[in-house]
């Protein structure tokens, strides 16, 4: 840890400027250095491995949702600096929602919305269901042990964010195939800059391709609504691709956050029983793990001061970068008694697994889904499901924005 002294800039003298490096933490521990940086006070500024300089740090529940809701901070100029941050490339694409402001953001936002709303999801129930039943065919007929990561978790969401967006079944392995090699952290940086390039290809294609067809009649998936948007004139074709290729890869998030959970109920005998024992009371437990599950490293994407804002004592200057972490303001004992444990019955819940504002996950709705279909599926189909080895012998992803289990060997 270092200390940096500058020019106080604020009412109160300014916090140290804390060292953040990334560790590589296993199982599903909260991060020893953002409790730390939780005790030192409700703002502090950090320094993350690659970037430059420091940024300011809220984790207090209240101050992460002001943040997150406040039209004084934006993310559009964090992408003309070089922000202290935890990922060591940066190279953000016009068109991506999250590095959008007003009133650009809303514009884009509406070009998909239609894919995403709840209604869109309940149609899609019932096929996402039957991809994760043969998914469930596939290893029960193989007999156990088998390894959850491989054969349910990564295929599933890869599948229906396929759906989603109309991915040709024709295309469906290459760009699975693209999509695996941009999340996996084993292949090395070159082969994932090629599947990029790959990908971001076929979505240019793709989007030509779907220029002159009918949302509702042609279909109400992704690619469907982007070349119609894009015909309209009401967004680029270079912000259709930037918009589509986060959304294509955004799966990858259920997989690790799906993984963390089943993690928690194979490892908590008590909490599976109540899971099995009252089957209709399981909304309320996934929103509890949710809240609980620390599922990314460090903080993710930074926003810019527009203007000084002052907040908890200090005034944070106009031009400064701030980060939230929704995985602290989710163990705010002020919102939530006893945060640190796990209680199925937690209510009111309001957590901000999702994030807040006009960033909110684009995908919450289908991220949800996804959660119930694939741990009730799992839950109902093998009763006896348990860890095919030792707890602490599962091995967990290292170097990674998203934190999850690299392989989960269960039998049943
Ligand atoms: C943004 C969580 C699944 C697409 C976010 C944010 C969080 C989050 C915390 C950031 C909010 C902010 O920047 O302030 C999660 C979790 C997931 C999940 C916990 C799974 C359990 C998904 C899925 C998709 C998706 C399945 C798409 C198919 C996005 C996009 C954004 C986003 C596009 C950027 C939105 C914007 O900046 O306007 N998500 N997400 N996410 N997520 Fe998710």
């Amino acid at each position: 840890t270092t200390v940096e002294t500058s020019a106080p800039t604020g009412p109160e003298p300014p916090p140290p400027v804390r060292d953040w490096p990334a560790c590589d933490l296993d199982g599903t521990g909260f991060d020893p250095v953002l409790a730390q940086l939780m005790r030192e006070g409700p703002l502090t500024r950090i320094r993350l491995p690659f970037g430059e300089g420091w940024a300011w740090l809220a984790t207090r529940y209240q101050d992460v949702k002001l943040i997150t809701n406040d039209p004084r901070f934006g993310r559009a100029d964090v992408t003309r600096r070089q922000v202290t941050r935890l990922a060591p490339n940066f190279a953000p694409r016009p068109g991506s929602l999250a590095w959008t402001d007003q009133p650009d953001h809303n514009r884009l936002r509406k070009a998909v919305a239609g894919a995403f709303t709840v209604s869109a999801m309940k149609r899609l129930r019932p096929r996402a269901q039957r991809i994760l039943d043969e998914l469930v065919d596939g290893i029960v007929r193989d007999g156990p042990p088998a390894d959850l990561v491989e054969r349910v978790l990564e295929p599933f969401p890869l599948t229906v964010v396929s759906e989603v967006m109309g991915v040709p079944p024709a295309d469906r392995e290459q760009v699975h195939f693209w999509t695996r090699r941009i999340i996996s952290t084993s292949g090395g940086a070159e082969a994932a800059e090629q599947a990029k390039t790959g990908l971001y290809g076929w979505i240019r294609t793709i989007v030509r391709a779907r220029a002159h067809s009918i949302p509702g009649k042609d279909g109400e998936d992704v690619y469907t609504l982007l070349g119609a948007a894009v015909t309209r004139g009401e967004i680029s074709e270079e912000e259709a691709v930037g918009l589509a290729g986060p959304l294509q890869i955004g799966g990858e998030a259920v997989t690790h956050n799906c993984g963390q959970m089943l993690y928690l109920l194979l490892t908590r005998p008590e909490l599976m029983r109540r899971m099995r024992d009252r089957p209709e009371a399981r909304g309320p437990v996934y929103d509890e793990l949710l809240r609980y599950i620390p599922h990314r490293s460090t903080v993710g994407l930074a926003r810019i001061a527009l203007e000084d804002v002052e907040i908890a004592g200090h005034r944070i200057a106009e031009g400064e970068p701030v980060y939230v972490s929704y995985l602290a303001a989710n163990r705010d004992p002020d919102v939530f008694p006893d945060p640190d444990g796990i209680h199925p019955d937690r209510d009111p819940n309001p957590h901000l697994a999702f994030g807040n504002g006009p960033h909110f996950c684009t995908g919450a709705v289908l991220a949800r889904l996804q959660t119930e279909v694939l741990v009730g599926t799992l839950l109902d189909r093998l009763p006896g499901l348990r860890l095919a080895v030792p707890a602490d012998e599962v091995r967990w992803r290292h170097q990674t924005m998203i934190r999850g289990p690299r392989t989960l060997p269960v039998t049943w």
